[in-house]
């Protein structure tokens, strides 16, 4: 019985959530392990569609207990919300797990994620705003607030104490801001003890009971590797671990434990947010790519960067993350088009690189070399076998698979669970 983890190979909204909901009722626990609300997953089941933040996507498949990690941050406002608009849709949430070392988005993070950004003007990163960075900023400052100092008023208040007296300096003499009080932060967290008291457990002892007694646990990151904050493309990324060690820090596991690391990558890339992005089309099939692949932000509704396949990227994700499989998802989006260009290389001021440039500045400057493959117009979303495809399509997922170091195991052909070719199961 495998332990897997599942994590984007680009800079997010792969696909993620739709991969692990299709493993669905096979597995016994999901994980989230890193990031928080920043995440946007589409899970899309008999023609309903859920939207998931904080909550791993498995949540939609009975019987799968749902972890919180203690490598995710938590705003509990918006916990409670998506678990009081699932429950309204008839979905049991009630075996959900959270970690009591998980981090907690306290108010001022909110309001310092959107003041710095703002500070920063053309040098933003273009975060969602959800108090993410400054969150992790302050675990790694020893100064965070986590989910079990809510069941200790004194304790807590110390906590924000502790934090406030430095914010209040930066938000008032910096930012020309109101102080925050104390007391208004510790009654604003107290609201959610209570509720939130009856699902925390000591996330990294069940989970490896579960792996003892032989259960399946699936470790899904949000975001992903090209926005990992060791391995992405600092410093446009996120404040967390999305790559595959993250899955064993945020949880808990040790990775002596983890059988497969997968990634799921579309079979073009975007971006959400500001940072380099060297397929990057800004002309008409960059629109184009937006329209047909419904390119806008779940979390933000922000319309994404859109750009052809990067086989650098998927390649460094491969070697960054230890890649056993590939989850090529949205190969429908590209049906019509005659044409379809690949970068194999990148061109960096007149010197090939095949692989990723370690220096920042390469990367700005690296322009794609171009592979050109034959596209198809034949309607692909009723495919169930790898067969069922027009041999072009084929031969674009074999290229896809040659260049980019790892094999294809799954395709995905609509947003639908069932729109999915499998070739190699991902849990056997
Ligand atoms: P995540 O953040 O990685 O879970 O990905 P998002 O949910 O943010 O974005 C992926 C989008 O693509 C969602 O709207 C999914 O419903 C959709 N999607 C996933 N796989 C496919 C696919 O194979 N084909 C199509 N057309 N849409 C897909
Ligand atoms: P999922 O899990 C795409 C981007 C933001 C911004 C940068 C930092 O749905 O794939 P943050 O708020 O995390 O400090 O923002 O990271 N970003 C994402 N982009 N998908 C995501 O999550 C993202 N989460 C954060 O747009 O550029
Ligand atoms: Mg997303």
């Amino acid at each position: 019985m495998p332990a897997v983890v599942v994590l984007g190979a680009q800079w997010g909204d792969e696909g993620k959530g739709k991969a692990t909901d299709q493993l669905g009722s096979r597995i016994d626990y999901v994980v989230k392990f890193n990031g928080g609300n920043n995440a946007g997953h589409t899970v899309v089941v008999g023609g309903e569609k859920y939207a998931l933040h904080l909550l791993p996507s498995g949540i939609l498949s009975p019987g799968v207990v749902p972890v919180i990690g203690n490598g995710v941050v938590i705003d509990l406002e918006v916990l409670f919300q998506e678990i009081e608009a699932l429950e309204a849709r008839g979905v049991d949430t009630s075996r959900l797990l959270v970690s009591s070392a998980a981090h907690v988005i306290a108010p001022y993070n909110r309001t310092l994620d959107k003041v710095t950004e703002r500070f920063l003007g053309s040098r933003r990163i273009g975060t969602t705003g959800r108090g993410i960075g400054p969150t992790y900023a302050d675990k790694i400052n020893r100064v965070g607030v986590r989910v079990q100092d809510l069941f200790d008023e004194k304790i807590l208040r110390q906590k924000v104490e502790g934090a406030l007296d430095q914010k209040n300096h930066l938000l008032v003499k910096v930012y020309n801001r109101r102080a925050i009080t104390v007391d208004e932060t510790v009654e604003d967290l107290l609201r959610f003890a209570d509720r939130v008291r009856p699902f925390v457990a000591d996330t990294p002892l069940v989970l490896n009971q579960a792996l003892d007694a032989g259960k399946t646990l699936v470790f899904e990151a949000g975001q992903a590797t090209m926005l990992d904050i060791d391995h992405g493309t600092y410093p446009f990324v996120t404040s967390s671990s999305a790559t595959a060690g993250g899955a064993c820090t945020g949880s808990g596991v040790g990775p002596t434990r983890i059988d497969r690391v997968v990634a799921v990558a579309k079979a073009y890339t975007t971006r959400v947010g500001e940072g380099p992005f060297p397929t990057e089309l800004l002309d008409d099939d960059g629109e184009w790519l937006r329209r047909t692949g419904g390119e806008f932000g779940t979390t933000t509704g922000r319309p994404r960067r859109t750009g052809w396949y990067d086989a650098v990227v998927v390649r460094y994700a491969a070697r960054v993350n230890g890649l056993t499989d590939l989850v090529l998802t949205k190969l429908d989006v590209l049906t019509g088009k005659d044409r379809i260009p690949v970068a194999v290389a990148y061109d960096v001021d007149g010197t090939r690189h095949d692989e990723m440039p370690a220096d920042q500045s390469d990367f700005h400057h690296a322009k794609p070399v171009y592979e050109y493959l034959d596209g198809w117009t034949e309607d692909i979303t009723g495919a169930r076998e790898f067969d069922d495809l027009p041999v072009a399509a084929q031969r674009y997922v074999e290229r896809l698979e040659e260049i980019s170091g790892t094999r294809i195991s799954s395709i995905g052909v609509g947003p639908g669970r069932e729109a999915t070719i499998i070739r190699h199961d991902l849990l056997a």
